[in-house]
């Protein structure tokens, strides 16, 4: 359930404990309103496939089986407009961030919309109430004493004249020497980084070297709330495991204070005297854009107090969709901030879902290797993208869309099961009983299976969509549509028609109402379907339990059908190679890797590897990962620095041969010079392996 936690006034130093008896889950039936919340998107680019399957279609799926159950629930999301992903994209164009985030937020907007992705309220964070809703918080956290303020010397650019903050820094990651390492994180190595610690840090606008000055920055303190957070992630015996471990990971580095504001112009101001060229960090507004957004929706509704009833109930059941990137704010910061607040409450679930790999590669805008929702919308109708999608949700591990797949989902299980159980059936119908639905007679055992099955399902569908396992929900609603196929085949209508009328009616009445149960149970995956479906067997009327309703018989004899319309036309061939061309990966490519990550001969010979000795090892001290080696390369001795410390004894290296890139630009570590790197297997969870050709091959080797 949303516990409220009551604000009690904590001061910074002793964050009271809430009263609270007994930390219990509210099942969806207890819970009096549902509040769901999909992350808000950067308005920096357009959404893509890797978004959709991430957040924003899990999120829709349980929204709409929740309100086919009848429940009261509200869908929130906006576009995340401040930070610094918006400003570098508007510099990188020469444009005010204004000019991006008005952009992309309409046209994701409108691209979620045309995919059915059914909010309830899609905000922005650039409006005048997130500001106020954002400053609101700082204000409480400050009077209430719990920010601290603290001056510290942080990276500054002389020439553009600003605070280098986050990705405003690249330079050389001191932990795996990858030269491109972002201001807080290097990707290479999946290092959290921060600014100061990157080896010759460059500013990211004009690739000068930044100085380091003083500033002053409000902290919140995470740790004072570490105990509670624990207290609160262990209660959810329901999430997630990788979302449970992530946390643990965290509690146990041990939680620490974060900055909450930047030296940015871009963002919500902070709202003090002193303060007025700094923002609130973005991720500190951006998760209160879910409230702002509420109060939005609240006050277009004509009722401007309705979003305290989704945000300061108790009997609120609060469920953040998010992709896996965003865990740690919406399980540890928000909720942190939602206690020092009081009165709010806290998700229930955070059902973070693993990646989407597309064509065997990563996504990555940065390489615009994606696929964008508003190209596949200009091609394709929504449903068949929603559907594809649903039954490979990366829910547990991450998957990966291919277009071959996703033509074989629509040809096969679209088209061939499902589409072709309404068109055989709906023809019939018409056909030979003129346009409507056919007594139902004495039942036998095949009717009778049928009815079992259709009765279950809601039952078992609903409750995969209760434990947010939504993959599986659709493939068992998909799995009865197979099933009344199967019924209809072995039932031979039209062998019955002229030995026994009766019988035959009986089965076409049966399967009248399958598609009906059906149009209900895919709703939330392929809801356009489902309302053509429904418009040919009549839509069943407004009960408040539409879902349970689909268990039931409901369909009256000799109701009138509406007109047998071709639910699905198959993707043929020639549409996926073609996609697979736009891909980059058309015929010329290598049928396994993605044309964008092969590299060319010419490529792969600029970088020269030799063969290297190693003469001496010695910890680097206060490293936990470095070494630090000499080596002889044959024609020259040289000082390299690597991150292997956890896996080698450096003594043991002494003696051993290893392969090296020889012209790898120089870099810092530690404030010792590397001159080049070393080749390892190197998964950075733990595999670490050298590579060594034999000791008896001699120093200053070529491998190729
Ligand atoms: N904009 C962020 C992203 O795309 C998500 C923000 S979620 C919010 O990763 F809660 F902070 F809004
Ligand atoms: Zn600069």
């Amino acid at each position: 359930m949303g516990q409220v936690w009551a604000g009690e006034g904590s001061s910074a130093d002793a964050p009271a404990v809430p009263h609270r008896t007994t930390v219990r889950e509210l099942n969806s039936s207890d819970a009096k309103r549902i509040l769901v919340t999909a992350a808000l998107p950067y308005a920096n680019g357009p959404i893509h496939f890797g978004h959709l399957a991430g957040a924003y279609l899990p999120a829709d799926l349980y929204v709409r089986y929740q309100r086919l159950m009848g429940r009261d629930v509200l869908f929130i999301c906006g576009s995340d407009e401040h930070g610094v992903p918006i400003t570098i994209s508007a510099e990188k164009e020469g444009v005010e961030p204004k000019v991006i985030v008005d952009r992309y937020h309409e046209m994701n907007r409108e691209a979620f919309a045309a995919f059915g992705i059914s909010f309830d309220n899609y905000s922005r964070t650039s409006l005048p109430l997130h500001h106020r809703t954002a400053q609101e918080f700082f204000l409480d956290f400050y009077e209430k004493g719990i920010l601290k303020e603290k001056t510290e010397a942080q990276l500054y650019c002389e020439r553009d004249r600003m605070f280098l903050a986050d990705r405003y820094v690249e330079g050389t990651c001191p932990i795996c020497g990858n030269p491109d390492a972002r201001g807080d994180q290097c990707e290479q190595c999946g290092s959290m980084l921060s600014p100061r610690e990157l080896v010759d840090p460059r500013c990211k606008i004009c690739g000068t070297r930044p100085i380091v000055r003083e500033t002053k920055h409000w902290y919140f303190p995470l740790g004072e709330y570490q105990k509670r957070l624990e207290e609160y992630v262990q209660s959810k015996t329901d999430w997630k495991d990788n979302v449970r471990k992530y946390c643990e990971g965290w509690f146990r580095e041990g939680l620490e204070d974060r900055a909450v504001t930047r030296d940015l112009r871009w963002g919500v101001k902070v709202p003090l005297k002193g303060y007025e060229d700094k923002v609130l960090y973005v991720w500190f507004e951006a998760v209160l854009g879910y409230i702002s957004s509420t109060k939005e929706w609240a006050e277009r509704t004509g009722s401007p107090d309705r979003w305290k009833e989704y945000w300061q109930d108790s009997l609120t059941k609060y469920v953040a969709f998010i992709g896996k990137d965003n865990v740690v704010f919406h399980c540890i910061v928000f909720p942190a901030m939602i206690m020092a607040k009081g009165g709010y409450v806290l998700p229930d679930n955070v059902p973070a879902n693993e990646f989407l790999n597309l064509e065997g590669g990563k996504l990555s805008k940065s390489r615009d290797y994606a696929i964008y929702l508003k190209d596949y919308l200009a091609e394709y109708p929504p449903d068949l993208l929603r559907y594809a999608l649903a039954v490979n949700l990366p829910e547990y591990r991450d998957t990966e869309f291919t277009w071959k797949d996703f033509q074989a989902r629509v040809n096969n299980e679209l088209a061939d099961t499902l589409g072709n159980l309404v068109n055989r059936t709906m023809t019939f119908a018409h056909k030979h009983f003129g346009g409507a639905v056919p007594p139902l007679g004495p039942l036998n055992e095949r009717d009778k299976e049928l009815l079992r099955r259709i009765a279950q399902a809601p039952q078992s569908a609903g409750a995969l969509f209760e434990a947010y396992r939504f993959k599986d929900a659709v493939v068992e609603a998909m799995s009865l549509a197979r099933y009344v196929n199967k019924y209809f085949n072995d039932s031979e209508p039209w062998k019955t028609l002229k030995s026994d009328r009766a019988r035959c009616a009986t089965t076409i009445h049966l399967s009248l109402q399958a598609v009906r149960s059906l149009a209900v149970l895919l709703g939330p995956a392929i809801p356009v379907t489902a309302r053509a479906m429904q418009g040919m067997v009549g839509a069943p009327a407004d009960e408040a339990n539409k879902w349970e309703a689909a268990g039931r018989l409901t369909i009256q004899d000799g109701m009138a059908l509406g007109e047998a319309k071709i639910l699905f036309t198959k993707v043929d061939d020639e549409r996926i190679d073609r996609e697979l061309e736009e891909l980059g990966l058309g015929q010329r490519a290598a049928p396994d890797l993605p044309a964008k990550e092969l590299v060319t001969i010419d490529d792969f010979d600029k970088i020269k590897l030799l063969t290297a000795k190693i003469l001496a090892a010695e910890r680097v001290p206060k490293s936990k990962k470095l070494v630090r080696l000499q080596i002889d390369l044959g024609t020259e001795k040289r000082q390299i620095v690597a991150g292997i410390a956890e896996k080698y004894v450096p003594e043991e290296l002494v003696g051993r041969t290893i392969v090296v890139v020889a012209n790898l630009q120089a870099a810092r570590l530690m404030g010792l010079e590397s001159r080049g790197m070393l080749l390892a297997a190197n998964d950075g969870k733990g595999t670490l392996s050298l590579l060594s050709p034999g000791d008896d091959v001699p120093p200053g080797v070529p491998v190729k």
